[in-house]
């Protein structure tokens, strides 16, 4: 179920979506440029019920409007590209149209890539979504293709499917993780959870150094090859439920 389910006034979400106060949004509509499903929205107060990845036709002067309320994105963030505003670099939030961080609900990745790890991130408005994609308890899988500074030693797929691994300075033994050997240096690993830099990490605790981290999935969704780095498309509903199949 998506936050955004119940009919909410067009003139209060335009104006949310930061496209000028109501009276402005009012007079839009009087001026007839307004135009829903392609007829002339009659009145600010007509109600629409957004939902999660289905989105209604709307523009201002013939120009595409943002989606509604309960939107969710999927962008290739490139290497460099930081998700927190204490690194130096240019923000996600830089890659999306400057409206869209004035948004209410507020618009916000789902979970975190490292600077230095490009692939596959998700951005959503939608609470829920990002709840359900993020907690460990829909064990929602992510996986992550990974190059070694050093050769793998042979024991790494039992210690991290063991479910008794610990990384320095926790107190929790981390979910089974299921490692996919591709070379010497390299490999797909799949966890279900998001620690803080945690395939970094749990390499670092077997000897090894992570050189590059790509994810190329969460769960049944995986990234594009036509999306290229730096690109984003908006998540039809039906690529919504892949995730979660
Ligand atoms: N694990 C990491 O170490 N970094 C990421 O960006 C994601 C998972």
């Amino acid at each position: 179920m998506s936050q955004s389910a119940k009919p909410v006034r067009l003139d209060k979400l335009l104006s949310n979506m930061g496209y000028g106060t109501r009276k402005e949004i009012d007079a839009l509509v009087k001026q007839e440029r307004i135009l829903i499903d392609g007829h002339p929205l009659k009145n600010g107060k007509e109600k629409v019920t957004p939902s999660l990845g289905l989105q209604t036709e709307l523009t201002i002067d013939e120009q595409q409007l943002d989606p509604l309320p309960g939107f969710a994105v999927i962008l290739h963030k490139p290497v460099g590209v930081t998700c927190s505003r204490k690194d130096s670099g240019t923000l996600i939030s830089e890659l999306f149209p400057d409206r869209w961080n004035r948004r209410d609900p507020l618009f916000s990745p789902i979970g975190r890539l490292d600077k230095d790890t490009s692939g596959l991130i998700l951005l959503t408005d939608d609470g829920q979504l990002n709840h359900r994609v993020s907690s460990p308890k829909t064990n929602t899988p992510k996986r992550y293709h990974v190059n070694l500074d050093r050769k793998l030693n042979g024991n790494e797929t039992d210690i991290f499917a063991s479910g008794t691994m610990m990384l320095e300075n926790e107190t929790k033994p981390l979910l089974p993780a299921e490692l996919n050997v591709l070379g010497d240096e390299e490999a797909i690993l799949t966890i279900h959870e998001g620690r803080y830099h945690q395939v970094r990490r749990m390499f670092a605790a077997v000897g090894n150094h992570v050189t590059a981290l790509h994810r190329i999935s969460i769960g049944g969704l995986h990234l594009p090859n036509e999306l290229k780095t730096g690109k984003w498309r908006i998540l039809s509903k039906e690529d919504i439920d892949t995730i979660f199949q």
